[in-house]
């Protein structure tokens, strides 16, 4: 197992060992200040009455009740190529920027959305170095095909910071830090699930699935993918079909439809790499006439996804998602912190990954252990439902 960071522990001890001695500002714990916590109110003006304000430089900041850095007597201009709006998740990781880096905050956000292109990515990174933007925050679309403009950056002496998915290890020098999800344990967690499931159930016969995956080449797909890929080898099930639904819900509801129409009653498990897609499979199912559902021997359909969206976790209460893995975009307070410690001086490490949780309705299942972790799958209820942001 890959030695990890978990940035809301790191990035914050030094400021929570400064609010411990009195000479810094902190909001509330540390647990509520992760990428998955609550952002709503992360207005400027509503922590600052309560906040004594840390200095660095001539400048003075604070972290609000969002987690995010607030400076006061400095604006910091960042620009974000954003890949696009595919998404329940896409959108909630763009307002988490948008509510971390506003102009109340301290922060001048150039946003970009690359309307899912890569060659548009590029296009705004050469602009953020022409308008001398402070950092450039990319979420790249695919793993390759960066090195040109990070050179750029680096050039430049504008630090980059990467977020969600990654590049590929042969660029990593060419920027500061990476922020996001191990996709590859997300994906490991739910293919465990399985495994899981199909014993306590006794599912006798070869299992069959059908596996919707992102877009191609992008770091949640290859995690996603290459988790199922190798359970399936390992574990002897069937993968009936895997085909690309771009993350998007429409097209993760052409799929499953081909999917139905060729396999029929064959078809136990839809893997879907994302909520939206399996939203869409979901409508193809019920379509056709089937239900998503756990029932198995009843002619059920399984569906496994990940992101845990709103929606997806009201899908998982009605038990039409069987578990749904996070993946957690609320990245722009734990982002502000990270830019907090370049700012400071401070090191900061490559690899920040956020905490992520698993949620299913199934109560016989607690919790997994895998890559040597135990790791909890939390029982859904109304309650987690409406406390959800996104
Ligand atoms: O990169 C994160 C993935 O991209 C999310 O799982 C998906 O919903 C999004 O569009």
């Amino acid at each position: 197992m890959q030695k990890r960071t978990i940035v809301h522990l790191l990035i914050l001890s030094g400021l929570v060992l400064a609010g411990l001695c009195g000479c810094g500002k902190q909001s509330g714990p540390p647990g509520e200040q992760t990428a998955g916590s609550t952002e709503q109110g992360s207005g400027a003006g509503e922590s600052s009455a309560s906040g004594q304000e840390e200095t660095a430089g001539e400048a003075e900041y604070f972290i609000n009740g969002a987690g995010a850095v607030v400076w006061r007597g400095k604006q910091l201009t960042i620009g974000f190529s954003q890949i696009g709006a595919e998404s329940d998740w896409r959108l909630a990781s763009s307002a988490s920027m948008e509510d971390t880096f506003s102009i109340g905050n301290g922060y001048n956000l150039i946003f970009d959305n690359a309307q899912q292109k890569q060659e548009n990515q590029i296009k705004a990174i050469r602009e953020f170095i022409d308008q001398g933007v402070d950092y450039i925050i990319l979420d790249p679309i695919v793993e390759t095909g960066w090195t040109s403009s990070l050179k750029e950056a680096k050039e430049a002496g504008i630090p980059v910071i990467v977020v969600d998915r990654e590049v590929r290890a042969d660029d990593e020098d060419l920027y500061t830090a990476w922020f996001g999800s191990d996709f590859r344990l997300e994906g490991d967690r739910a293919c465990m699930w399985l495994k899981e499931y199909l014993k306590q159930s006794g599912w006798k016969k070869r299992v069959n699935i059908v596996h919707i995956q992102g877009t191609i080449d992008s770091s949640a797909q290859i995690g996603r993918s290459q988790a199922l890929f190798d359970a399936a080898k390992e574990n002897g099930w069937n993968l009936l079909r895997s085909s690309c639904g771009d993350f998007v819900q429409a097209k993760g509801k052409e799929v499953a439809e081909t999917a139905l129409k060729e396999f029929g009653d064959e078809i136990q498990v839809f893997y879907c790499e994302n909520d939206n897609m399996a939203y869409g499979a979901i409508e193809a199912i019920e379509e056709s006439g089937r239900k998503a559902g756990f029932n198995l021997s009843e002619g059920e359909i399984l569906i496994l996804s990940f992101d845990s969206a709103r929606e997806g976790l009201e899908y998982t209460l009605s038990h039409q998602i069987a578990v749904d893995t996070e993946c957690n975009p609320l990245y722009g307070p734990a982002l502000s912190r990270l830019i907090l410690e370049l700012e400071t001086s401070a090191a900061v490490s490559k690899k920040n990954y956020s905490e992520e949780e698993q949620f299913s309705a199934y109560e016989s299942i607690s919790s997994l252990t895998v890559d040597n972790q135990d790791l909890p799958v939390t029982m859904i209820t109304p309650d987690l439902i409406k406390k959800r942001i996104y």
